[in-house]
């Protein structure tokens, strides 16, 4: 069928990119490893995405970041690559045991110093941020459980520094999202209403990047205007 040709041949174009352009990191290999042996789902971002955010970061000069969803800290770690010496990355994880293994990871790669990890269900860390007078961020990536989606945003919306980025994770989802009737598919309803609130918000400049994980998923890059920016 012409459709799983296609879809061989993205995750053949996918596995040609990630040779050329994410050769092996040790702290990278540790994280997966470290992950596995303690049996965490593996449904961290991938290599390539994992380069993008890197990019991302780096190229916008990002000094403060903020990771709303953990795991084993691998997108913490690609992340946390870019920030410079002076940097900070707070990472925010419900799951106890998914924040100790992402502590360890962070440890073996020397970024104890620069990246937190916050334990704690993020609905509750965020409003404690914008009520402690947390410093605003340069750069916010989302990606913890999908039906909190559109919350994380209206947080993301008080706590980013105008110019700053919102990155989010899982925006496509095999393409679940575009079904016309998602009445009572929690998780694809929630992103598609998500999708639809980036696109709808006059503070963002949106795109959203396809890139081939189990299936084809994507990242969301918004872009927050400057005050008085048309
Ligand atoms: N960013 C990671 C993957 C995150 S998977 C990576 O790419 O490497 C989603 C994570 O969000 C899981 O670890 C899950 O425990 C966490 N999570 C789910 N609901 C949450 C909540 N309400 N607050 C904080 N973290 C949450
Ligand atoms: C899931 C979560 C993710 O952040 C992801 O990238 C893939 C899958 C999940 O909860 O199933
Ligand atoms: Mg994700």
């Amino acid at each position: 069928m012409a459709s799983s040709s296609y879809t061989d041949l993205a995750y053949r174009v996918d596995a040609y990119i990630e040779e050329l352009f994410c050769p092996p990191q040790e702290n990278l290999s540790f994280a997966l490893d470290n992950m596995r042996r303690n049996n965490l789902p593996e449904i961290n971002v991938s290599a390539n995405e994992g380069k993008l955010l890197y990019l991302l970061a780096k190229l916008s000069g990002t000094r403060r970041m903020l990771e709303i969803g953990t795991l084993g800290g691998y997108s913490t770690l690609w992340l946390a690559q870019a920030l410079p010496t002076e940097g900070y990355l707070l990472s925010l994880e419900y799951d106890a045991k998914h924040a100790r293994v992402a502590r360890e990871t962070i440890a073996h790669a020397n970024l104890a110093t620069k990246v937190e990890v916050r334990h704690g269900d993020a609905k509750a860390l965020l409003p404690q941020l914008v009520t402690q007078s947390e410093p605003l961020f340069d750069l916010i990536f989302i990606d913890a459980d999908k039906t909190g989606y559109p919350v994380y945003l209206e947080w993301a919306l008080k706590l980013i520094r105008p110019g700053g980025l919102i990155l989010t994770d899982n925006v496509i989802r095999g393409g679940i999202v575009m079904a016309t009737n998602l009445n009572g598919r929690g998780e694809a309803e929630m992103i598609a209403r998500f999708n639809k609130a980036l696109a709808d918000n006059p503070r963002l400049e949106t795109i959203i990047v396809p890139l081939m994980r189990d299936t084809v998923d994507g990242l969301a890059i918004s872009r927050v205007k400057e005050q008085g920016e048309e």
